[in-house]
């Protein structure tokens, strides 16, 4: 059994970037709920190291998370972050108080460290490290030594000699923390657990493991085209023998120009077994005359499940076959911040049907211990070719969340629609346009009108930083587009918004704007340089010009968690959008120039 570090998660963002920066350095690390674990939970699990993650609430509250403290007494050393770092001094008799007067501490911090620590070793005396912070240590915990300060924060780092426990006010495990792995390095030796954890020993690893899990039954598997699915499909077919697994594709409709031909060639190419089951038209169908975008989502969700269930209705999943599911890591863990916050995201993998049959014994998942960045290594090491493990993610609702619908034709906006935007249109110095998007803003997902920059500025950073200014002050925007090019001449004079739901002319609409910009990456050779690119349509028609309007959404991010603009030269996008015009039914192409947050990725 793999040596490991367990995170206890109280709720902070990063407890899954804490575990995938520990996997970095080839150590195992699991994440599980401080409610969990005490005493017996150690039993036989080769724990060597154990830490606090940080977590939203201040713990001199009421109810606010915890463990059984009686852990910090194993010999095992601990490192608290953040609230970690409270509750361990808390836990030993500390003082924890709302932050320094001046206030809370966000951002950019000067550590200075006394070079008594070996938590700090090879760390420069003073180096900048990331706070986000608003208690503070104000007095230790019995033991505790004082070993860092940052100008305004005293107890910033504190050590326990004697037990080895180690609290820190800090987040190493962001990559402004500029050196956080290296702290994080100095605790995996000071637990001395052995780094043995990489995708080759998964992989042989695994073989056998999935083999006895499997027995002699046989495996059906829904794939998407995605990475998890096809690489969990390619494991099941390479260790178990093609024979023995059925891929189901699922054609909803909502897919990109020639998905279903790539899949199945990608497949076929893997040598393994793959049955398309077209429900375009149901799920097209079940969309007719839905124009919210949460109910599209319920109802693209609900289709799946249909489609599911009259699937297993009419192949008897009996003690001899099994589903397979692509499940990754962090979508089996609910994140203490997952679990405390308002609206809940129920992973597709784990609605209640499928729960029943993971309660029954009935799925197996392979990929379940990896993160993404190892499913695509795991990839790369079974010979799956670069162009399938490096594509782009793209959402399971497909294109349904990229054609945003109107409930109502709207036809002179100016005239008609005094209250819901021209009132701010005549209060802000920039236009808006006359439809909402979803954004995330603060822990909350808003939905409000994009702004429109009419600056000549073709800078992206620039038309960025100026996006950001606008929607900070300007609360009833979450987001801001650029013109990039329009099939009407002169200056707008009259804006329309049509009625349209999800149907097959609009899919295919999108579908050849999205062919565009995939092909034209391609060709220029930027595929690579950009995380993600949405392309959405919108029911936006300028001067009674063309139908609609296209959107580009072009995203640089690690995780999706955070999103900046994709910085692509600025002729690949003149070149998409002399290629899009080109479709008489098109009025007008924007550009987003939004991070997310205040934006998210997707319009919906
Ligand atoms: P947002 O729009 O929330 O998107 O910034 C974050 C990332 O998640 C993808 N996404 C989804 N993926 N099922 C998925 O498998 C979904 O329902 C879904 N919704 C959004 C989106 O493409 C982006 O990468």
């Amino acid at each position: 059994m793999h040596q490991k570090v367990i995170i206890l998660d109280f709720g902070g963002q990063y407890a899954h970037l804490i575990a995938s920066r520990i996997r970095r350095e080839q150590v195992l690390a699991e994440i599980h709920q401080p409610d969990e674990v005490n005493l017996a939970f150690f039993q036989n699990k080769n724990i060597k190291g154990i830490i606090l993650s940080g977590g939203p609430q201040s713990v001199y509250d009421e109810g606010s998370a915890s463990c059984d403290t009686a852990i910090f007494n194993l010999g095992i050393p601990v490192l608290g972050i953040c609230y970690g770092h409270q509750f361990l001094n808390q836990a030993l008799g500390g003082k924890v108080v709302a932050g320094h007067t001046s206030g809370k501490e966000f951002g950019r911090a000067d550590l200075t460290h006394d070079d008594q620590c070996p938590l700090f070793k090879d760390i420069p005396k003073t180096s900048p490290f990331w706070m986000s912070h608003g208690d503070e240590v104000e007095i230790m915990g019995q033991g505790f030594e004082g070993c860092a300060d940052t100008d305004l924060c005293k107890n910033a780092a504190a050590w326990h000699p004697t037990k080895n426990l180690f609290g820190i006010q800090f987040h190493p495990e962001v990559t402004h923390s500029e050196h956080g792995i290296q702290l994080l390095k100095n605790f995996l030796n000071i637990c001395e657990v052995s780094r043995d954890w990489t995708i080759e020993k998964f992989y042989e690893e695994h073989q056998a493991k999935l083999k006895a899990e499997v027995g002699d039954r046989s495996v059906v598997l829904f794939v998407s085209g995605g990475v998890d699915s096809t690489v969990a499909f390619a494991l099941l077919s390479k260790v178990l023998g093609p024979e023995r697994v059925q891929g189901l594709f699922v054609d909803n409709g909502l897919l990109r120009q020639g998905e279903r031909t790539y899949v199945e060639k990608a497949i076929k190419a893997i040598g393994a077994k793959l049955t398309v089951m077209d429900e375009a038209d149901r799920f097209i169908g079940n969309l007719k005359g839905v124009y919210d975008p949460e109910k599209k989502r319920e109802i693209i969700g609900n289709t799946f499940i249909e489609v599911q269930k009259d699937f297993f209705a009419h192949h008897d999943l009996d003690e001899n076959t099994v589903l397979a599911q692509g499940t990754i890591y962090p979508d089996t863990i609910e994140t203490g911040g997952t679990k405390n916050a308002d609206t809940i995201k129920t992973h597709h993998n784990r609605v209640p049907e499928i729960q029943k049959m993971i309660d029954a014994g009935l799925v197996i998942e392979p990929l379940a211990d990896l993160y993404k960045d190892e499913v695509r290594a795991l990839g790369e090491l079974m010979g799956l070719p670069n162009e399938l493990v490096w594509r782009h993610p793209f959402p399971g609702p497909g294109l349904g969340v990229r054609i945003l619908c109107a409930e109502e034709t709207i036809e002179d906006i100016p005239e008609r629609d005094a209250n819901a935007f021209n009132l701010q249109r005549n209060k802000k110095p920039f236009d808006v346009l006359p439809l909402k998007s979803v954004g995330v803003q603060g822990d909350f997902r808003t939905y409000k009108h994009p702004g429109l920059i009419t600056v000549s500025e073709n800078n992206l950073s620039a038309l960025e930083s100026l996006a950001t200014k606008l929607i900070n002050h300007y609360p009833d925007i979450n987001r801001c587009v650029k013109s990039l090019g329009h099939n009407y001449t002169g200056r707008v004079d009259s804006t329309k918004v049509l009625k349209s739901d999800v149907n097959d002319e609009r899919v295919a609409r999108l579908q050849r704007a999205d062919h565009i910009v995939t092909t034209t990456m391609h060709d220029m050779g930027v595929y690579n340089d950009v995380w993600q690119f949405p392309v959405v349509l919108a029911p936006l028609s300028f001067n009674n010009v063309g139908e609609e309007s296209i959107i580009l959404r072009p995203i640089d991010s690690i995780d999706a968690m955070s999103a900046t603009v994709g910085k692509l030269p600025w002729a690949f996008f003149e070149k998409v959008t002399a290629e899009i015009l080109k479709d008489e039914s098109i009025s007008a192409v924007f550009l987003d120039v939004t991070s997310k947050p205040p934006g998210t990725i997707e319009w919906e």
